[in-house]
């Protein structure tokens, strides 16, 4: 296709300083006969985020971006909130945090990942003798933990839409200090126990773990081979996206490889963490969300923050005076969007309609999601993961729009910049427009330059259709 196409190189659809490196072979493309289903923007869901007073974040900033899922369990509030390991009233204060982020969630009909690890106590934070679930061979702590759990879930009216992951990246030492043995014993039990307390009213999902799911991860092996022979298969298959390299399209046929291999079903799939911090800004949450919708997988914003500024700015999409500094305040207002915050509200409000397929360019460095609006425009949203170069964008089967197979097309460019003092602090109140440009086509396709300038800004390019 693109061929017969090289000698027309056009001018780029942005009208920045030229490209630092040229990358002219690689190209990310748009499908736009491949209609893959309605946008249910699954990319916006958050990791803690959310601060324990009811209401202090306004509510246009949750509806604006389509927030939708929330991950919470009260990890890093202090004593008197430690969680069970250290007490019941120390339990009894975890749990309060957690109820009043189940109740914003579902205030904005999001879903409610359960963190039972982080109201256990084994939040990160927790003292080398901290306890497990089951150590030398006893689990009555856990059982007694778990009947407590369940009786506020229900005394709270906590089980809708209430999902229980079934422990945080039990493959990491972080959150595990113990074998992979008494992790699944700890899997088998607690899965039956939920199971015969809720049915399936509550959802469980895991393993959450910190490695992707590739044909080479031993770790992941015994645990499918565990969770097939117990039965115990999650309702969610979720894993964690935050090492700064991989891929879903790699994780994905790593999990397709562990469902064959076992006989384990398909079900939905929840990265219920993504993206490291220097790829939470536009250009790598466009990355991101154009990965997540190819495959389907919800996915929830990891939280690099911690102590109270975890359980505040949305997971990195808000800020507020005093943010960052030694003069935070918990409880404080204020609250003003960043850049990134921009990449979500137009991936949410503007890139409506229907969705069509997109491959990442070859290095995997440019990735792109599209939709083609009922309101006549079609939308194209790309990111580079956090590196400068020149890519290209490739837009197929224009026909399919009912655009003519040659001609010429007004190609719109909207950019989405951090603020240059402060990339995850500063205020950004919206996109720039960067004007439009003509591009001459032939083939039903039209393939344009993106030059990446800097590491931190998205694009979106949008024509009438
Ligand atoms: C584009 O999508 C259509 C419809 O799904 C498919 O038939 C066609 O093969 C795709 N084109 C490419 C180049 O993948
Ligand atoms: C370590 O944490 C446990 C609770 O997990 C607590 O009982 C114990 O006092 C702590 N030890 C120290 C030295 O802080
Ligand atoms: C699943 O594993 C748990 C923990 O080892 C065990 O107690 C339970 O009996 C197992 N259930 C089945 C159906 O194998
Ligand atoms: C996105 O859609 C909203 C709501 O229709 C509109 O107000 C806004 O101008 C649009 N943004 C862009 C960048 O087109
Ligand atoms: C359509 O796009 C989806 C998502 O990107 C992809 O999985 C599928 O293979 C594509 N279909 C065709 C026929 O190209």
């Amino acid at each position: 296709m693109r061929s017969s196409f090289i000698a027309q190189l056009f001018i780029a659809a942005t009208t920045l300083a030229s490209p630092a490196q040229k990358r002219d072979t690689v190209t990310a493309q748009v499908n736009f006969s491949n209609n893959t289903g309605s946008p249910q923007h699954l990319a916006s869901g958050l990791l803690y985020g959310i601060p324990n007073t009811l209401n202090q974040i306004p509510s246009e900033f949750y509806n604006d971006i389509g927030y939708n899922y929330e991950r919470a369990g009260g990890a890093q509030i202090p004593s008197p909130g430690l969680g069970w390991i250290w007490g019941v009233a120390e339990y009894e204060n975890r749990f309060a945090s957690v109820l009043s982020n189940y109740q914003t969630a579902r205030e904005y009909g999001a879903n409610f990942i359960l963190l039972i690890h982080d109201l256990w106590g084994a939040d990160g934070t927790q003292n080398s003798s901290a306890p497990y679930p089951g150590d030398d061979g006893d689990w009555s702590s856990w059982d007694e933990y778990l009947s407590y759990l369940f009786t506020d879930l229900k005394d709270n009216d906590m089980t809708t839409s209430l999902i229980v992951d079934l422990w945080n990246e039990p493959d990491g030492a972080g959150f595990w200090g113990r074998s992979q043995s008494q992790y699944l014993e700890m899997w088998g039990r607690t899965y039956y126990k939920f199971r015969d307390e809720f049915s399936t009213d509550v959802l469980l999902s895991g393993p959450a773990s910190a490695g992707e799911p590739l044909a080479s991860n031993t770790w992941w092996e015994a645990w499918a081979s565990f969770v097939a022979a117990n039965d115990s298969i999650p309702d969610q298959y979720a894993w964690h996206m935050e090492s700064g390299t991989g891929d879903l399209l790699s994780s994905h046929a790593g999990l397709l490889y562990w469902q064959s291999t076992y006989g384990l079903p398909s079900k939905p799939i929840n990265i219920n963490e993504y993206a490291v911090f220097d790829e939470q800004v536009p250009a790598g949450s466009a990355w991101w969300i154009s990965q997540l919708e190819r495959i389907d997988a919800h996915g929830l914003r990891g939280n690099w923050l911690s102590g109270y500024e975890l359980h505040d700015f949305m997971a990195s999409l808000l800020s507020k005076p005093g943010a960052d500094t030694s003069s935070y305040s918990a409880t404080a207002t204020g609250y003003f969007p960043n850049g990134d915050y921009q990449t979500y509200k137009y991936y949410y409000q503007n890139m409506t309609g229907y969705r069509v397929g997109t491959l990442p360019s070859s290095d995997l460095k440019l990735d792109a999601y599209a939709t083609v609006g009922d309101d006549g425009y079609a939308r194209v949203l790309v990111g580079v993961r956090i590196t400068e170069g020149t890519w290209e964008l490739q837009l197929n089967d224009l026909s399919s729009l009912d655009l003519p197979t040659s001609g010429t097309l007004d190609i719109k460019t909207w950019g989405f910049p951090v603020n240059a003092d402060d990339t995850h602090y500063g205020e950004v109140d919206g996109p720039t427009n960067l004007g439009v440009v003509a591009h001459t086509y032939s083939d039903n396709t039209v393939t344009f330059p993106v030059y990446q300038t800097d590491t931190t800004t998205a694009y979106a390019f949008e024509f009438a259709i």
